[in-house]
């Protein structure tokens, strides 16, 4: 007999009338007019030769073959110019920084040794750490003390002779919080010292108003994983990478999943979406950045809620309902019902998720506008 096994993860609600979270997320994908406001993704792309690429690749049939096993050279090299990483580093391109996150966890943790997370965070990469390793330490960070993120300070307090892995999301899913310089250098240095691993994950990383990388500064001591998912808005392609040292590269190689290569229409997508970026990445910012202020108006009409971090490094923000006494779900699923798709915040935290409703704003301006009458509208009707 098979039992399911118990790795930390994700306490995902099913909303009302939905039996799984399987059918659930088939209900919201299935009709049109959903307003997605609760992956994250991104929906402000026009034609931009991203979506030609991947018709002109169909078209040719490319898709009966398969592709190189780790990435058009190509797009290798696009990834790496695109974070300055091109003097020492590698990468891998993988189904989604997903199996990039897999091949991490998987590569470095062994049997004793424990992870450290935060929580809020992306529960996901827990549950991959908890696979692998002895244990993963999930340090809360959900207060003004630390600034709504995991600093060094708190990862040194944290950790023990057997921590091999700092995970750092940076900008953080689901808050938007984001490391200075001197932050990711101290981290930097906190690796070298203890010759731990920071697994730096930048999937929001365009979003923000500055970033930096811990490989500029500990390149033998970073994984750095990469996604298409979000700035580049291709998420149902499933394409993102992981980038290291060579020695790193050549360990995560022993370990690879999809040995036959990674999706070839996806990568034709994913070329033309490095190479056109700088013609539409400051349209996306700005409409992202104003779609925040439109959102902050509705939350600020509300006693006792308030936006953590604001303004958010990334596409998305938590709103915290607490005070109000209405629970994020039933928010949630009072704007489902006007066709709006948010996620409650239990998906991204064990501890805080009964506080806070989970937004991204990288759609169109009048849905966020939309968005926020139905807001204020929920929590009209919603309040105890
Ligand atoms: C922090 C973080 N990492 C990785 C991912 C998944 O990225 P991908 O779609 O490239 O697998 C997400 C998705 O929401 C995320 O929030």
């Amino acid at each position: 007999m098979i039992s399911p096994k118990k790795y930390a993860k994700a306490a995902k609600m099913i909303p009302k009338g939905f039996k799984t979270a399987n059918e659930f997320f088939n209900y919201v994908y299935t009709d049109d007019e959903m307003i997605w406001m609760g992956q994250n993704t991104n929906h402000l792309h026009d034609e931009n030769g991203i979506m030609e690429a991947m018709l002109e690749s169909i078209k040719k049939r490319d898709y009966c073959k398969y592709p190189p096993s780790e990435g058009f050279p190509e797009l290798k090299e696009l990834v790496l110019k695109d974070l300055g990483l091109t003097d020492g580093f590698e990468i891998l391109i993988t189904a989604g920084g997903t199996e990039s996150l897999y091949l991490c966890t998987n590569d470095i943790l062994g049997p004793e040794d424990n992870t450290i997370t935060s929580d809020p965070g992306y529960l996901i990469i827990d549950n991959f750490a908890s696979r692998f390793g002895d244990h993963v330490k999930s340090v809360p960070i959900y207060n003004k003390k630390c600034g709504y993120k995991l600093t060094p300070d708190l990862v040194r307090e944290n950790m023990d002779k057997n921590t091999k892995l700092v995970v750092l999301i940076d900008p953080l899913n689901p808050l938007g919080s984001c490391y200075t310089k001197e932050e990711i250098k101290d981290f930097a240095d906190l690796a070298e010292d203890n010759d731990i691993y920071m697994l730096h994950d930048i999937t929001y990383r365009d979003f923000a108003r500055d970033h930096h990388l811990v490989a500029d500064y500990a390149p033998e001591h970073a994984l750095t994983i990469y996604s298409f998912s979000k700035i580049y808005g291709m998420a149902g392609m499933r394409i993102g990478g992981v980038v290291g040292v060579p020695d790193v590269i050549n360990s995560l190689r022993s370990i690879v999943i999809n040995d036959l290569g990674t999706n070839i229409v996806a990568q034709r997508g994913a070329i033309a979406a490095i190479k056109t970026k700088n013609q539409w990445i400051d349209r996306i910012r700005n409409t992202t950045r104003g779609n925040q202020k439109i959102i902050k108006q509705a939350v600020d009409q509300v006693e006792g809620a308030f936006i953590p971090v604001y303004p958010s490094d990334g596409n998305m923000m938590a709103i915290d309902l607490y005070d109000t006494g209405i629970k994020p779900l039933d928010v949630a699923e009072y704007l489902l019902d006007k066709k709006i798709f948010t996620r409650e915040g239990s998906y991204t935290s064990k501890l805080f998720g009964h506080r806070y409703l989970r937004v991204s704003y990288s759609v169109p301006t009048k849905d966020v506008e939309y968005f926020a009458k139905c807001f204020l509208e929920a929590v009209e009707a919603l309040k105890p």
